[in-house]
């Protein structure tokens, strides 16, 4: 969702809340046993709860069914993790460009010496498709730093299309790529 799509969201929101008020304020002049603001006054205590349902929906969770059983490993992802919803909290409280573009520089580099951290172990456990898998973290590489030459251009129009890719492929690699060596770490 682009910081323009935001701020409609937001708008359209506070008209919501606005709206409701009135129509409170209004529904009370039918009378205190009518049941209109009652039910208003219930809409308006869940707008909240759904709206907040709806934001935690763009951060990202670790799950037990991500482990590679590789402390490592699982420490890595936890903290890319972590640092995917730290991208998500500053593009949705719009916090300035700089901090914007240090945290996804910090992101940037964690992603490779992971990247470099799992093709080592990788090859240590002797993984038979260790090429294939680092092809994948080199392919990953390149559209990331596409995406944010993208962004350095036009941030409003791709930091979204960064975190969406970000958060898609990392989940994708964790539950699909990697856990394909997971038996080999143990051997
Ligand atoms: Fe954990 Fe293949 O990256």
């Amino acid at each position: 969702m682009s910081t323009t799509s935001r701020n409609i969201n937001m708008l359209i929101l506070s008209v919501l809340i606005l709206g409701l008020l009135v129509m409170i304020v209004l529904g009370f002049m039918l009378g205190f046993s009518h049941p209109l603001p009652w039910l208003l006054i219930g809409v308006l205590i869940i707008i909240p709860f759904i709206h907040d349902k709806i934001v935690a929906k763009r951060f990202v969770e670790w799950k037990e069914s991500y482990s590679v059983e590789n402390k490592d490993i699982d420490d890595d992802h936890k903290k890319l993790l972590g640092m995917i919803n730290q991208l998500q909290t500053a593009v949705h409280y719009q916090t300035d460009e700089g901090t914007i573009e240090q945290t996804l520089n910090d992101l940037i580099d964690y992603t490779k010496y992971h990247f470099s951290r799992e093709e080592k172990i990788m090859q240590d456990h002797d993984y038979p498709d260790f090429e294939e898998h680092k092809q994948e973290h080199a392919k990953m590489v390149a559209q990331v730093t596409q995406f944010i030459d993208e962004y350095r251009i036009d941030k409003t129009r791709t930091i979204d299309n960064v975190l969406q890719f970000l958060k898609s492929w990392l989940i994708n690699h964790i539950n699909g790529s990697d856990q394909k060596y997971r038996p080999y770490l143990k051997k």
